[in-house]
């Protein structure tokens, strides 16, 4: 896939299909380190053990409507490619942890994409699910918390088309004001 987002947005998916109802996602973008972390937690129903094991085999999947699994396989591939690996943690019951490390300047790392369009997507499709968002950059943080803003709406839907206006600008000026005009 051409940008980070769009792995996000598909790892994030096998999470709501795992009935999560929390999806923590965090990004580290550490320069000095020349280190990019992306990490996406839930508390799904979990991975089984035999299945962890071959879980980045391209040909594996659960899924019946097509018999291969790609989404973290890619994701494998996309991290590899850039100098970095994947790695799943999971327990039943309890969720999974998927985090892709990169080194951040490789020249085949993936840009991060669209953020905002993800986040903004994945909340209004998802109203009922709650989302975390933590992106550091440098010594800046951005963070959002679905159910924080949830409270703060007072029982307004968070997917109405003028909550999402407002979020969408909330969004864009986070991560503006995070790179500083760098990104
Ligand atoms: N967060 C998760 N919680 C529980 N099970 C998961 C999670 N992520 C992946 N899995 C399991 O791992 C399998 C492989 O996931 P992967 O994303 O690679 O492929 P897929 O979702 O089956 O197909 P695709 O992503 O190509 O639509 C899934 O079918 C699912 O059984
Ligand atoms: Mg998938």
């Amino acid at each position: 896939m051409r940008e980070l987002s769009l792995h996000i947005l598909d790892i994030v998916q096998n999470s709501i299909s795992a009935t999560a109802s929390l999806i923590n996602i965090y990004i580290n973008e550490n320069l000095e380190g020349d280190l990019l972390t992306i990490k996406i937690r839930d508390n799904g129903r979990g991975i089984p053990e035999e299945q962890l094991l071959h879980i980045t085999d391209p040909f594996y999947t659960t899924r019946t409507t097509r018999e291969v699994g790609l989404g973290l396989s890619l994701f494998r591939q996309t991290a590899r490619r850039s100098g970095g690996g994947l790695e799943i943690k999971s327990q039943i019951g309890a969720g999974t942890e998927v985090t892709a490390f990169f080194a951040h300047s490789h020249i085949d790392r993936p840009p991060m994409g669209d953020i905002k369009g993800t986040l903004l997507t994945l909340i209004a499709l998802n109203p009922d699910l709650d989302f975390t968002y933590q992106h550091l950059y440098r010594d800046r943080e951005f963070f959002l918390d679905t159910r924080v803003i949830k409270e703060e709406l007072e029982g307004i839907e968070i997917n109405q088309q003028a909550v999402l206006g407002w979020l969408g600008e909330f969004i864009k000026k986070g991560l503006e004001d995070l790179y500083g005009g760098e990104g």
